[in-house]
């Protein structure tokens, strides 16, 4: 049995991720591929649960060491029960967010140490990393722009643009260093250039 793909999208708020996440993914299945959809952090149910504990605003202080904990733990519970189950029976997975986010905003944002990120990444998920890595690139004030005012913002979302610059430039420089994994795409552009690009790396990808 051939072992499916593992294609992650990343950006900042408001980069247009599941517009593309849906383009790709009927892509992949015109060609024939089985593909599983998910979403970081969640995709089981108790990943769900910790989904909400870290973004939402709760009633006491959430800190860093331990946002960046509970996205692993999270992390754990998806990549055993789902991520390389589904890869190893063959059919693909297209995952909106996966640790990449985490060197960006618990590593760029919130500014922990990368080598603390990349030990735990090796710890939870080190036989199970993105073959390819799409990364929607926009400045930020486009990105907030488009995300738009939320009148109940997350965690996340209540966060200073000086933040997102933070986690947009990590992403910038984690792409530049590892160019065989990413693709980085200019999401200001128009929505279906974004897409033909999205179908560039798809057509790529389905050849090899
Ligand atoms: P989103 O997937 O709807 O954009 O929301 C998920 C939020 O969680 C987003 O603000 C980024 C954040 N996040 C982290 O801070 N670290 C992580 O490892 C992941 C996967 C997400």
């Amino acid at each position: 049995m051939e072992r499916g793909k593992f294609i992650t999208f990343e950006g900042i708020e408001g980069v247009g991720k599941s517009t593309n996440i849906s383009h790709l993914v009927a892509a992949i299945e015109a060609a024939g591929h089985e593909v599983l959809v998910t979403r970081e952090p969640g995709g089981t149910p108790m990943a769900e649960r910790i989904r909400d504990l870290v973004a939402s605003h709760g009633d006491e202080a959430m800190p860093d060491v331990a946002e960046l904990l509970l996205v692993f733990a999270a992390r754990a519970l998806h990549v055993n029960n789902v991520i390389r189950p589904a890869l190893e029976a063959g059919t693909w997975v297209v995952c909106d967010r996966f640790t990449d986010s985490s060197r960006a905003y618990q590593g760029g944002g919130r500014g922990l140490p990368a080598d603390d990120i990349d030990l735990l990444a090796d710890w939870v998920h080190g036989d199970v990393t993105p073959d390819l890595t799409i990364l929607l690139d926009a400045p930020v004030e486009i990105g907030m722009q488009r995300a738009g005012k939320r009148s109940d913002p997350d965690r996340f979302e209540s966060e200073q643009s000086e933040f997102f610059e933070r986690a947009r430039e990590t992403y910038l420089r984690l792409a530049a260093g590892d160019p065989g994994r990413f693709v980085v795409v200019d999401a200001t552009q128009p929505v279906d250039v974004v897409k033909a690009a999205v179908d560039a790396v798809a057509e790529v990808l389905l050849a090899e």
